[in-house]
């Protein structure tokens, strides 16, 4: 009998020791404490037993049975703790590590150089105004004076609205001028910068590009104003008090007269070459670039704007951005501006 106790205890212990979860050892302790346990089996067996017997083998299967059942606790106890130290090992973190930084964005070159551009002008009482993108082709094109027969109407260069006739992706930030004439009375001073677009692509051309356009009107506004503000515009932009400023003769139907904006190469100063004596490649040596168009308000916008053309005058301008920021950025080809690879990008 006492045999068969020590066995039933040692057959314990070793299916406890290989119990790798709670419920094994449940299953365990149903097998020797269950009500029809291997435990139980030598209980029922201690009543063939003589008393004296009964009471040495009655005494040691207790202790045995209480030994036993630490053993389980113990064994609850060891598989609590292997849970909970793999989980610390699963979750253990090194709080001394340096963070991950979060990748946080920023304004893309050309916005910022707009915010540059409206603080330049800002500071010279220009305020800023803003038009749609799909424009109607009457304020991209008939209000501003431009001809039925006009080229830049043709399909080759401008975005029509499919399924929507008579509207277009504006080609040029001037359709601003009549918007903001017709809301507001003289005297204004206004910059409009802005997407445009036009069926062009190659290095020096994208079909979306930006342009800031200028307007001033008054009683008496004129050439030498436009010159004074683009002037000191451009010496601003390109952070440069020795660049001029010269016009050259040419033709925009919505003002008149009209004329190219050129300003002293700020790459080699206005020498056509630069101080090794290497030739300025981007002014091609001539010392000149074209920067915008400008001129004075035609009077037939002034019309139909509602102002009266023989009151007031005023000058506008349009450029082009992408390539000043090429020239002040030192940027080689439009498209970089573009394509969002984040290795150009982040360099500014
Ligand atoms: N809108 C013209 C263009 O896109 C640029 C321009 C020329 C704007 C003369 C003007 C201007 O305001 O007076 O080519």
């Amino acid at each position: 009998m006492q045999s068969k106790i020590e066995k039933l205890k040692s057959g314990m212990l070793a299916d406890l020791k290989t119990a790798k979860s709670e419920q094994a050892i449940k299953d365990v302790e149903v097998k020797y404490f269950g009500k029809k346990g291997l435990f139980g089996d030598i209980m029922k067996s201690l009543k063939d037993l003589s008393v004296e017997e009964k009471q040495t083998v009655g005494k040691s299967a207790n202790m045995a049975k209480k030994e036993l059942e630490e053993a389980v606790m113990k064994r609850y106890d060891e598989i609590e703790h292997e849970k909970l130290s793999a989980i610390a090992e699963e979750e253990w973190i090194d709080v001394t590590v340096p963070g991950k930084k979060p990748q946080i964005g920023h304004r893309h070159l050309i916005s910022r150089f707009i915010d540059d551009l409206e603080q330049i002008f800002a500071k010279m009482g220009f305020e800023l105004a803003e038009g749609p993108e799909v424009e109607t082709e009457e304020y991209n094109f008939d209000h501003l004076n431009i001809p039925e027969t006009h080229p830049a109407r043709d399909m080759q260069d401008t975005f029509w609205i499919k399924n929507l006739e008579k509207y277009v992706l504006r080609t040029h930030t001037s359709p601003v001028q009549v918007h903001y004439m017709q809301k507001n009375d003289p005297p204004i001073r206004v910059i409009a910068p802005g997407k445009t677009f036009r069926k062009d692509s190659d290095a020096t051309h994208s079909p979306m590009f930006h342009q800031l356009e200028g307007l001033m009107v008054d009683t008496d506004v004129s050439m030498a104003n436009l010159k004074a503000v683009m002037t000191h515009a451009l010496q601003q932009i390109f952070e440069d008090s020795t660049i001029k400023t010269r016009f050259r003769v040419s033709y925009f139907p919505f003002v008149e007269p009209g004329m190219e904006v050129d300003c002293t190469c700020p790459i080699c100063q206005g020498n056509g070459k630069l101080p090794d004596g290497v030739p300025c490649r981007l002014c091609k040596q001539c010392g000149w670039l074209e920067i915008a168009g400008a001129g004075m308000v035609h009077p037939h916008v002034l019309k139909n704007a509602g102002y009266d053309p023989e009151k007031y005058t005023g000058f506008a301008f349009g450029m082009g951005l992408e390539r000043m920021v090429m020239i002040k950025y030192r940027i080689n080809h439009m498209r970089l501006f573009f394509e969002n690879d984040l290795r150009f990008i982040e360099q500014f």
